[in-house]
């Protein structure tokens, strides 16, 4: 029998992390209840999923882990009702989880690739679960060189820093860190993400680019990779906008003919330019 979409899977918080205190940013990692939940929740890089609190209302969350972690992994900004409930939850509190929902990144495209993977501010959450998709040990092979530019206003704004510090180790990936605004401490780059990009120069031939951050980021960033020569086809987006089935039905979310929820989130560029511009 198929599943009624509408009903969540029992999950229970299982550790969470303060990421960014300044910044009300918090990390959940959930474990299904149920083994079967666990089985049936099969997801990759990109998905996301409507978390949910008896009482409070549910509201939609990129998954910030790859399926080759142990639990679910997410990351939330606390910005209103929802979000200031779940900061307010502790280790075995219980949480829906409905999902996973939308597109992925289009893996079976990757394959092959050299990836450029840029990424701003907090919209980090499911690039951080690609890289570690990719740099699993049964992936890595898959995939050519792994470029990833990372941009925040303050080095304090990074998120995920021990892994970023770790991936920075590593030689068969590289990640260059910059800050708007550096302080007294900070040795790598200092200016927007697209000044890194430029001075990177990355090659588009056999690339695919993939972008998360916020608009105005994703605006210069999408004039910097014209300039360099990626074509539209090879940039993939992810957008965010308001949701609330997250499974195509009530309309919120849609663009033209597209639900964001169910075609995407995640697009081409090509295929974004083929809609109205509403987003
Ligand atoms: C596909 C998708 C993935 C997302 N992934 C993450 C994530 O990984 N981490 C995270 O912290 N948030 C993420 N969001 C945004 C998250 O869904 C909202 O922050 C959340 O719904 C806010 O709920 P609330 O009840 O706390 O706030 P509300 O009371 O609903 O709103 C508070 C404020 O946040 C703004 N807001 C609410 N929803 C959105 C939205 N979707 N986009 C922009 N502004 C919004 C409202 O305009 C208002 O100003 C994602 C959204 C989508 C659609
Ligand atoms: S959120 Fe309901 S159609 Fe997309």
């Amino acid at each position: 029998m198929t599943r009624n979409p509408y009903l969540p899977y029992p999950a229970r918080i299982e550790q969470v992390f303060v990421e960014n205190e300044a910044r009300d940013i918090k990390s959940f990692r959930l474990a299904f209840e149920d083994p079967c939940g666990a089985a049936e929740f099969q997801y990759m890089p990109g998905q996301f999923a409507e978390l949910s609190l008896p009482g409070v209302g549910e509201a939609p969350f990129g998954i910030a882990s790859s399926p080759t972690e142990a639990g679910l992994l997410f990351t939330v900004k606390r910005v209103g009702l929802f979000t200031a409930e779940l900061h307010s939850l502790e280790e075995g509190a219980r949480i829906g989880v409905r999902g996973p929902l939308g597109k992925a990144f289009p893996w079976d495209r990757m394959a092959g690739k050299n990836l450029l993977i840029i990424g701003g501010g907090f919209a980090f959450t499911t690039l951080r679960a690609a890289i570690r998709y990719i740099l699993d040990p049964a992936n890595r092979a898959r995939f050519g060189s792994v470029l990833v530019i990372y941009g925040a206003r303050t080095p304090d704004e990074l998120m995920y820093r021990g892994e970023l510090a770790a991936w920075q180790a590593r030689d068969d990936l590289a990640v260059h860190l910059t800050v708007d605004k550096a302080d007294k401490d900070w040795t790598q780059h200092e200016g927007v993400v697209t000044n890194v990009l430029e001075g990177l120069k990355p090659c588009p031939e056999n690339t695919l680019a993939i972008i998360c951050g916020p608009p105005i980021m994703i605006k210069f960033t999408l004039l910097s990779l014209s300039k360099l020569g990626f074509s539209d086809g090879a940039i993939i987006l992810s957008l965010e906008m308001r949701m609330k089935c997250g499974i195509g039905k009530c309309g919120r979310c849609n663009i033209g003919s597209q639900y964001v929820c169910k075609d995407g989130p995640v697009f081409t560029r090509e295929q974004l330019k083929a809609l109205p511009t509403e987003y």
